[in-house]
């Protein structure tokens, strides 16, 4: 299977979270892994190119810093120019049929605050529905989310622990996934 992994983070350099988690990302093979701000640092993004990439992998992989409870603008705005009618949905709009997609997000909030009754009141999971929607609109298979809470501040081996289980989330069978 080959899976691409687009980091959206303003400035991965900065980064440590998901600097950390694209890095282990990259050591698994068959994945690849791109920085969509470093390659549209114009916010131009090159429409024929990534709806190449996508018809050239069976499964793509968002990962990002949650940013105001969603992404980072600039994944919005490559949702709004990639996915196309005629392309990704609507009549002919058939070339992401099947497939897979993960989101992956890291937060400052902990773990307890992203649950009913907790401060967000909302999953992880349940924030990402328009991310979701917007997947099976273009008949793609919307896999389990990866979350990744507080982990800003955390020690390096706590660190290196969620980057394997972020690794072997993205790699996973949809099967085992889903259970
Ligand atoms: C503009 C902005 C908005 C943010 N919004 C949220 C948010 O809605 N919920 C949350 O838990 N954390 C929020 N954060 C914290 C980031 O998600 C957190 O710092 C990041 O996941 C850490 O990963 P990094 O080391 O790769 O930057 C926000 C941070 C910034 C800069």
């Amino acid at each position: 299977m080959k899976i691409m992994v687009i980091t959206a983070h303003p400035d991965l350099t900065a980064s440590r979270v998901n600097r950390a988690f694209a890095r282990k990302a990259s050591t698994v093979p068959g994945v690849y892994v791109r920085d969509l701000y470093r390659e549209y640092p114009e916010w131009t993004i090159d429409v024929e190119k990534e709806q190449r990439l996508l018809t050239e992998h069976d499964r793509i992989v968002f990962q990002f810093p949650l940013y105001w409870y969603s992404s980072p603008a600039l994944l919005k705005k490559w949702f709004d120019d990639v996915l196309t009618y005629g392309w990704a949905f609507g009549t002919d709009g058939v070339h992401l049929t099947g497939k897979e997609f993960i989101v992956a997000t890291t937060t400052g909030g902990t773990e307890n605050q992203y649950r009913s009754g907790g401060s967000n009141w909302h999953t992880l999971s349940e924030f990402m529905k328009p991310i979701q929607s917007t997947i099976e609109k273009c008949n793609g298979v919307f896999l389990p989310v990866f979350a990744a809470y507080h982990l800003s501040d955390a020690p390096e081996a706590e660190l290196e622990a969620e980057a394997d289980r972020y690794a072997s989330h993205i790699v996973s069978l949809q099967a085992d996934l889903a259970d």
